[in-house]
Parts: structure tokens; sequence; C-alpha cells
């Protein structure tokens, strides 16, 4: 069975920002109707690190809230929790027995993660990948919308499912396709163009969260970083300028333009004339998202209630192709 089914995750670790919705949320929600959607909320990755038990329960929450917020349909898409749904750890290891050392050594974000103190880490934040390989092949994905900083984790995926076939003679696993297009694959910080927008950035001037409320976003926006050069024609202009093409870039992706038809509208202008109406547009795009989660939030029950039917229609899917892999392994 080949037919295609879309499959991505995001980790319940923390608030969501602006790089998460453009590089990953918005695109599941632009993503449904075509083909099938399975969306997880991966509370197995989040525990690689340290998480207090009640705010992990309440981010689970607040995940949930909002990928819906952002227009992911849970009757349209299958969202779920990871835990909830065993295959995800019973695959996970058998695919740990698939992977090799050396293969989980050479991920930049294991290496980033790990920096100088890879000792004290947890095995399974080294195991991640195999995890997350579990997580696309139990539901035979054949294509995964991830932003550019999990590029790597998905050809490790295509690597441990070609092994798994090729170890057992089967062509069991589909060789899952990374999917990373659009103006937003790589949100920056809005203090550095050099790294990208992140929820654990110690500075929340770097970041837009989904939580932020309207003047907070037009205050980063106005204080982003950048340069004192009027703004060119077309994106190969801005080749050196990392923090100017991050700020078309994320314009581009709210609107849903081409970059160079934004760039076509304010050439020869200044920031002083681009910030206002980027602030302008990322409230109009952002606040109905807030508002919504804020609703939703509110109503524990019901996202336990869709939690739980996500679960038991991803289990649907689930547990017969790990029952198959069980069975091509001997057990
Ligand atoms: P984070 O990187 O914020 O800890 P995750 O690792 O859970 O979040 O990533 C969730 C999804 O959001 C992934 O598809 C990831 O590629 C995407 N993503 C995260 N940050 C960015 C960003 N700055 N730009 C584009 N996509 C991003
Ligand atoms: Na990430």
């Amino acid at each position: 069975d080949r037919t295609p089914r879309i499959f991505s995750g995001i980790q319940p670790s923390g608030g969501l920002t602006l790089g998460n919705y453009l590089g990953a949320l918005k695109r599941f929600a632009d993503g449904q109707g075509k083909v099938e959607t399975v969306f997880c909320l991966v509370d197995l990755h989040a525990i690689t690190v340290w998480q207090d038990p009640a705010a992990l329960r309440r981010q689970t929450r607040e995940l949930a809230a909002g990928f819906i917020a952002s227009g992911v349909d849970p009757a349209q898409s299958i969202l779920f929790a990871q835990s909830h749904v065993p295959a995800h750890a019973e695959l996970g290891w058998m695919l740990s027995c698939v992977a090799r050392m050396g293969w989980m050594n050479r991920m930049t974000q294991w290496k980033d993660k790990a920096g100088k103190n890879a000792e004290a880490q947890s095995l399974g934040l080294f195991a991640y990948p195999a995890l997350m390989a579990a997580d696309i092949l139990a539901y035979h994905a054949t294509h995964v919308p991830v932003g550019e900083d999990q590029k790597q984790h998905v050809e490790l995926t295509r690597d441990i499912a070609a092994k798994f076939n090729h170890d057992y003679g089967v062509d069991f696993f589909p060789i899952p396709e990374p999917v990373i297009e659009g103006a937003a694959t790589r949100v920056m910080s809005l203090r550095d163009g050099t790294k990208k927008m992140s929820k654990s950035d110690p500075s929340d001037a770097s970041r837009i969260n989904l939580t932020d409320d309207a003047d907070t976003i037009a205050q980063k926006i106005r204080k982003a970083r950048t340069d004192a050069d009027p703004l060119p024609a077309t994106m190969d202009g801005l080749k050196d300028r990392p923090e100017a093409r991050n700020l078309v870039n994320i314009f581009a992706a709210l609107s849903g333009e081409p970059q160079d038809a934004v760039l076509a509208r304010f050439e020869g202008q200044g920031f002083g004339a681009f910030k206002p109406a980027l602030a302008e547009l990322a409230v109009e795009m952002l606040a109905p998202i807030t508002r919504r989660m804020a609703e939703l939030t509110a109503a524990p029950d019901e996202i336990d209630r869709i939690l739980q039917d996500g679960a038991h229609r991803a289990n649907a899917i689930a547990e017969p192709i790990i029952a198959e892999a069980r069975e091509i392994m001997g057990m």
C-alpha cells in the first residue's frame, strides 16, 4: 500500500513561534483535503529532555489548540498525542536495532543539543531520530512536511527504512520524501539573521509567539534588526542581507505571494515603510489564531476528546503495520 499519506509532528515543549506556524502549522493546514494527513504531538520526543509533568500536560493541550487554531481540522486530519498510540514506542525500539550508532552520531541536531556534554544527555536524546523514523514509518507515510532544520532527520528515516527493507528482504516501508517548500522553511531570529527563530532562544524579542498580543508583535517587528539600505527589486539583491531577507520571506509567507512580488511593491523604500506594513499583516494573520487558541485552551475537556478520537484513528492505521513488522522480524 503506497497511497500518499502526509505525516508530521511538533514537540509540546513550550510555546509556538511564527517559525512553527509558517514552517509547519500553516503548511499542514494547507495540505489537508488532497491526501490523508496525520499530525502528532510528539510528547515522547519532548521527554528526551526534562519536562515538568504538569507543564507537559498543559503544553500538550496548548499545542493541540495551536494546530486547530492554525486551521488543522480534526475531522479532516488525524490529530493525536504520540504517547497515546503504543506503535510509536514499539517501532521506535525495533528501528533502534536497525539504525547504527554512527548514523546517530552524525546528526547535527544531536551535536548542537549535546554540545560538549554528550555524556550527561539522556539516551533518548541520542536515539531521538530512530523514534522519529518510527513516527513516520508506523503510518507508511510518503510525505513529511518539515522545516529545513528537520531535513537531516527525514533523510535518516529514509536510510533506516531502506536498511530494514534490505536486511529483511522485503519491500515493506515506503521511502518517505521530506517536503520543504515555500518562502519560510527557515524563519530566522528577529535579533540575529544567522540563527533560526526558536522557542528555546533566551531572548523573547528574537521571536514572535503565537500567544503575543498585537502591540507586542508590532513592537518586536519595529525593533527587529535590519540595515539602512533601501529594498531592491528582486531577492538576488538581498544575498548578503540576511535580516532583510528574513523579513521579506516572512511577509511573503504570510501574504501568500512570491518574494519578488512583495519586493516589487517596496522597491526603493527602506524599513521605515516596510516594517509597519509587515506588522499590520502579521497582526491581521495572527490575531484570529491567538484568539482561537485562547478559546480552545479554556475548554480542555474538548481538546482531550479530540485527542482521544485522533489516537483511536491513528492506532487503527499503525497497529496492523506494527503487527506486520513484528511478523517480518520473527516475533
Ligand atoms: P522547535 O524547533 O521550535 O523546538 P520543533 O522541533 O518541535 O520546534 O519543530 C516543529 C516544526 O516546526 C518542525 O517542522 C520544524 O522544522 C518547524 N520549525 C521550527 N522552527 C522553525 C523555523 N524557525 N522556521 C521554519 N520552521 C521551523
Ligand atoms: Na526543530
